[in-house]
């Protein structure tokens, strides 16, 4: 069952208007939680991110936070696995006519269901994932979780066609992200972090590997990310919270590192691991 303007039906009885301006325009925002357990992981933090993306787009929240977990809370039930990535929409709704510019009164859309969460497969966990560059053409409000999301899909599109799994994006010689995920760097034993801005999306995956490295001391720092130093790095890790923490063994078809998930990310993973079992499962 999916929620849609105030009603629970079946996935296929929800029909949004051709007229919707997220169907017209793009114009809308979106999050993706993660449930583990039946437990939304960090879902203050993911309505606090929503709250953002609206104020971005000039939105009034259509709900308050109570009323977004009380929803949230009946999807879950209402799904049939433990664990599952809810999905949750806003766009500006509907008007009589295509027009750019805002409509007079505004109904958002609200759309919310849940799918099933599956870790990674556990080759691509052993094996690590490949990743290609490429400029990042996007807007700059990367920190708005808009729906308009054509250039991440051509990015990630151009990385399936040369056999890849992710684009990193870099901007005026920077690291900015992945297409749908945050990039860590290693140099020389030090995690490489983006400072958060407008240039990317703040993940909550990437606060989870950040207050990791902390809690088990492991040197990290945060701040602007040479493209340079993506390019020698150690080790590149991409997170986000349906992929977790993978490792990037390839860049533009040359090896990072040695070519294998390395000793760095090892620990992270079993450190998220381990954080997942207690913390996200709360067990
Ligand atoms: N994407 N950057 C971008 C552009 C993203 O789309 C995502 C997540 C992230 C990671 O954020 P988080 O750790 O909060 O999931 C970074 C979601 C999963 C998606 O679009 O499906």
């Amino acid at each position: 069952m999916i929620y849609l303007n105030g009603e629970f039906m079946p996935l296929a009885e929800a029909m949004v208007p051709v007229m919707d301006r997220g169907f017209l325009f793009g114009d809308g925002v979106y999050e993706v939680i993660p449930v583990y357990s039946r437990r939304p992981f960090r879902l203050a933090e993911h309505l606090r991110r929503l709250e953002n993306s609206l104020a971005g787009i000039r939105l009034a929240n259509p709900l308050s936070a109570a009323a977004w977990a009380e929803l949230i809370g009946r999807i879950i039930d209402l799904a049939a696995d433990d664990d599952q990535q809810v999905y949750l929409q806003v766009t500006r709704g509907a008007d009589a006519k295509r027009n750019h510019a805002f409509p007079q009164s505004v109904v958002p859309t609200v759309f919310v269901m849940s799918e099933p969460l599956l870790p990674p497969p556990a080759e691509l966990r052993r094996q690590g994932v490949r990743a290609i560059s490429a400029p990042d053409n996007r807007w700059l409000r990367c920190d708005i979780k808009s729906i308009s999301l054509l250039a991440n899909c051509l990015l990630r599109q151009t990385a399936v066609e040369a056999g890849c799994d992710e684009t990193i994006m870099f901007r005026d010689g920077f690291l900015s992200e992945g297409t749908a995920s945050n990039i860590f760097a290693v140099h020389d034993g030090v995690l490489l972090a983006p400072q958060k801005n407008h240039l990317m999306l703040p993940g909550i995956t990437y606060d989870v590997v950040l207050e990791l490295a902390a809690a088990h001391g492991l040197q990290h720092t945060v701040r602007d990310v040479l493209e340079e130093e993506v390019r020698q790095a150690d080790e590149l890790w991409m997170t986000s919270s349906t992929k977790e923490v993978l490792a990037i063994v390839s860049l533009d078809g040359s090896p990072v590192g040695s070519g294998k998930p390395g000793p760095l990310f090892a620990d992270m993973y079993a450190w998220y691991q381990e954080f997942k079992r207690a913390i996200m499962r709360g067990k």
